[in-house]
């Protein structure tokens, strides 16, 4: 895969496709700038080449309307703050206004794009309006990791219109982090899988079978697998349809040597509320009628010991209900083991990235991916389609 520094941008019209879907608060301030600053090493890098930097992105789901709430406007701000110069904004990002303000950049010039998804022809990866972005550069760069995993104009078919498609550093770090983790890892490696659904993990798991030494896996998914080792776990969320899924998966994966992690206790709770009345237990005792919250003490202890010999450790998802200040205990604790460990550490996935954040461990983490579902993707070892096109 070519990346930006094997083309010459020099004082070209260069088009990147950045993933600025951040966080807002009800005020439409950004509350965690994260996936704005992983991209200013591509976007320094192309303004010290004297070329014109046109970025588009997109923010939340508009489903193809124009959404003033999810306009790229509060994230135009803080990029001309963060490269510290003017950002100029066209209120379309094709047409004649977007066509008529590259046309007039200099070099050094910044021009953000509004949302691409305020136009449906962007998610259903129409020709016709790929055509139309690519007609505004020279080079395009695909630096949005977070969103390669979707077959969209502005990631695959802009790459047949654009003269030049190249990946950007954050793409190329993201993919380069992976391949050192999944393909060549220092062993042992472990997977930490959480989250609330076993079903949207199937694959990932299916995968990463043949990979691991060793499988701990936390969250409400982890209730489908006690289950189907016998526990009954009362009103907790439970997948009935895959618990024999499960089942098969825990076998292979013992067949296959590997060690294989679920929990041995829980903070279970009366009802899905902070206020409900909470209670430490171990597996085999969750109250009639209660359900898991998040990861015991015993889990703790039991997961933090299976982490100690890691070389390799892949995360995606949280132990528990982590939102809620009397869940998060199990996520952070996990944090801190995996910021302990002298392994390769890798964490994907929005959530289990804000938990590293909050937890201050940021610094002890070898990696953070940018991705959440693109990470996934690559965990259930496919291509990115975002990266097949710039490859074809
Ligand atoms: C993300 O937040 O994971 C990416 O920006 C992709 O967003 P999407 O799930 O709305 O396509």
């Amino acid at each position: 895969m070519k990346n930006i520094k094997d083309v010459n941008i020099h004082g070209k019209r260069v088009l990147v496709r950045a993933d600025f879907n951040v966080p807002l608060d009800e005020h439409l301030n950004i509350t965690d700038d994260a996936r704005i600053r992983s991209v200013l090493p591509t976007l320094k890098y192309i303004l010290d080449q004297h070329s014109k930097l046109i970025i588009m992105s997109h923010l939340g789901r508009p489903k193809g309307e124009v959404k003033p709430k999810m306009s790229l406007s509060p994230v135009s701000k803080r990029l001309g703050s963060l490269l510290q110069t003017e950002v100029g904004m066209a209120k379309d990002c094709i047409g004649p206004e977007a066509e008529s303000l590259v046309g007039k950049m200099k070099e050094g010039d910044v021009v953000l794009l509004e949302n691409l998804r305020f136009h449906p022809e962007e998610q259903k990866n129409d020709d016709a309006f790929a055509q139309k972005l690519a007609g505004l550069c020279d080079v395009f760069v695909n630096d949005a990791f977070a969103v390669s995993h979707r077959i969209n104009a502005s990631v695959m078919a802009v790459t047949k219109y654009a003269p030049v498609s190249v990946a950007g550093f954050l793409l190329q770090q993201e993919l380069d982090y992976f391949q050192k983790a999944m393909a060549e890892p220092q062993r042992p490696l472990v997977a930490i899988i959480g989250g609330a659904k076993v079903s949207g993990k199937l694959d990932a798991l299916d995968n990463m079978l043949h990979h691991v030494d060793k499988f701990i896996i936390g969250g409400a998914m982890a209730n489908t697998f006690l289950k189907s080792a016998g526990y009954n776990m009362q009103k907790s969320m439970v997948e009935p349809d895959l618990v024999e899924t499960a089942a098969s998966i825990m076998k292979k994966a013992i067949e296959n040597g590997i060690k294989f992690y679920i929990p041995v206790d829980a903070v279970a709770a009366s009802r899905f509320d902070a206020q409900a009345d909470i209670r430490t237990v171990p597996v085999q005792e969750i109250p009639k009628n209660w359900m898991t919250m998040d990861i015991g003490p015993a889990t703790i202890m039991l997961f933090s010991e299976a982490l100690e010999d890691a070389e390799t450790i892949i995360w995606n998802g949280p132990m528990g209900v982590f939102e809620m200040d009397a869940f998060s205990r199990g996520t952070s604790a996990i944090v801190r083991s995996v910021a302990k460990s002298q392994a390769l550490s890798i964490v994907g996935g929005g959530d289990t990235g804000a938990a590293v954040h909050n937890s201050g461990e940021t610094e002890r983490i070898s990696y953070i991916s940018t991705g959440g579902g693109a990470f996934l993707t690559l965990m259930e070892g496919k291509t990115l389609p975002g990266v097949a096109a710039l490859n074809g």
